[in-house]
């Protein structure tokens, strides 16, 4: 990872989405390409072209896209001045995904565009379609020799980026990660975890490695816990049919949730570079101690909203949402324990829960050392509060660390609080991770994309428990009501070992 970002350079490109007409294009990527131009960070020679199945003109997309900047961007107004320009490098292409003739014309037209572009024959392909095309595309894109083989054309590159999910389990991810490698090099994949794009999962590895203090204390010496949440108050919305298909181990613990892990696991890499890192974590999730099947339903809790409260408003339960099976046994909730098997965290639990409806929208690391001994201070060693370390990764995003303090003129001890954030201390708010993402793939640089053995790695862990889990149907669904922090059974599962969760 290049911490500083000023230093890296876009390199002239054209970039095709594919989907262009989706809704990913109208929330995320063309507002990011817009962010990145006025912060003058697209390369100087640049086009991007939308490629999808409705028929559209060239001044068609443009505007639909310049209502989603408007919309959509974390800057705003739109400049009228930039977009002027900006606007001029956006191009459509209307093609079904699997036909020939589509690909020819999409060659013929972007050679065109290099000549009047200056934009080299380099192509960045975004893939953001449903993963069942990405065999199709890629293979479409090396017959009409779209995308290049590393090994013999040297002055131009070609690169795909792709959106999970990659692969539905083990099985389903190696196939993937086979039909990719037939027409890529591992090097020309990029596979985007938009969590590796924000600013606070980016900085655990500075806080960690370049702050003795922490990294000194980050053991199984003196950390007690660890407790990862996804939180999130908003319920599956439109997304019924895809959630139907996924549910939360695959949307969100089997990526998000695993890269914050291995973050915080990781040993030092020997340098910042993509491989030195990715081989660390990598590591990490091979030391996690798999979970035997007769033990599943004890450390890996699963849940579903129902009806319930958010902000006092009533909301409807997962059943009731639209494109949901009324009897479905789809998870909404997951709260696992996970246990690393290496010198550093043997016997330090990982607890993870990632829900949707709770009660409040917080993505954190709360890292609980062990106690003090309490011997010094009058009452039970219990009542002197551990220390504990947040990363609040969103909102609000910052740093936290609870301490104790002598309460003035008592002789009591009473935990108090240091707090960084980032918004307060920097300014301005942080790039999207789109735009990082973006930007760091036109570079070259795959650091905050997942290698292809952390995704099959992750999967071969996780499969078992999705397996037991079809294989033994839920009793109780829903089991939590929206608006609270999950089932019952998530408190118990750190009850029984003498903790809790953090209250957020
Ligand atoms: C996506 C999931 O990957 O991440 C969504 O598919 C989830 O279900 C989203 O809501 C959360 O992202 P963020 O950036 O809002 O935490």
């Amino acid at each position: 990872m290049d911490v500083n970002r000023s230093t890296k350079i876009a390199e002239s490109c054209i970039l095709v989405i594919f989907g262009a007409t989706g809704d990913l294009t109208a929330r995320k990527l063309v507002p990011a390409l817009y962010n990145l131009a006025r912060e003058g960070l697209l390369p100087a020679h640049f086009a991007c072209v939308g490629f999808a199945r409705r028929p559209k003109s060239n001044e068609d997309f443009r505007n639909e896209m310049l209502e989603a900047v408007n919309n959509f961007s974390r800057s705003k107004p739109v400049d009228q001045q930039l977009w002027k320009t900006f606007k001029e490098q956006l191009y459509y292409h209307q093609s079904e995904f699997h036909e020939d003739e589509g690909y020819e014309r999409l060659n013929a037209f972007l050679h065109q565009l290099d000549s009047q572009m200056g934009t080299k024959g380099n192509r960045v392909f975004y893939l953001s379609v449903q993963p069942s095309y990405f065999p199709t595309i890629v293979e479409k894109l090396s017959q009409h020799h779209l995308i290049y083989p590393v090994d013999s054309v040297k002055d131009k590159w070609s690169r795909i980026i792709i959106e999970k999910p990659f692969g539905r389990d083990f099985e389903s991810a190696k196939q993937l990660q086979q039909d990719l490698i037939k027409h890529l090099d591992e090097s020309q994949i990029y596979r985007i975890d938009h969590y590796l794009g924000k600013e606070t999962v980016q900085n655990l590895l500075v806080l960690r490695f370049s702050n003795p203090i922490f990294e000194s204390v980050w053991n199984n010496r003196h950390i007690d816990n660890i407790q990862i949440t996804v939180g999130e108050e908003i319920g599956i919305g439109t997304r019924g049919r895809f959630w139907e298909e996924a549910g939360m181990l695959r949307d969100i613990v089997q990526n998000h949730m695993m890269q914050l892990l291995t973050l915080v696991a990781m040993e030092p890499p020997t340098n910042l570079g993509a491989n030195a890192i990715r081989d660390e974590k990598v590591k990490v999730l091979e030391s996690i101690r798999p979970i035997p099947l007769h033990s599943i339903d004890e450390v890996v809790i699963r849940g579903q909203y129902g009806p319930g409260f958010i902000n006092g408003e009533p909301v409807k339960g997962y059943r009731q949402e639209e494109n949901v099976n009324p009897e479905s046994n789809i998870e909404t909730f997951v709260a696992m324990q996970l246990s690393i098997d290496n010198w550093r965290w043997v016997d330090v639990p990982f607890y993870l829960r990632a829900g949707k409806r709770l009660p409040k929208r917080a993505t954190e690391i709360a890292i609980t050392f062990k106690r003090a001994p309490g011997y010094l201070f009058e009452g039970a060693a219990s009542q002197i509060d551990p220390n504990v370390l947040v990363i609040r990764i969103q909102p609000d995003e910052g740093v936290s660390l609870k301490f104790n303090c002598k309460v003035p003129a008592l002789d009591t001890v009473q935990p108090v609080k240091m707090d960084f954030r980032y918004g307060s201390y920097f300014g301005s708010a942080p790039p999207e991770a789109y735009e990082r993402l973006i930007c760091d793939c036109m570079a070259g640089d795959n650091t905050l994309f997942a290698r292809d053995d952390e995704v099959i790695t992750s999967w071969k862990l996780l499969t078992p428990i999705l397996e037991h889990w079809e294989a033994t149907p839920p009793k109780e669904f829903p089991n939590y009501a929206s608006g609270t922090w999950g089932p019952e059974e998530a408190e118990s599962l750190l009850q029984r070992q003498g903790r809790h969760w953090r209250l957020i």
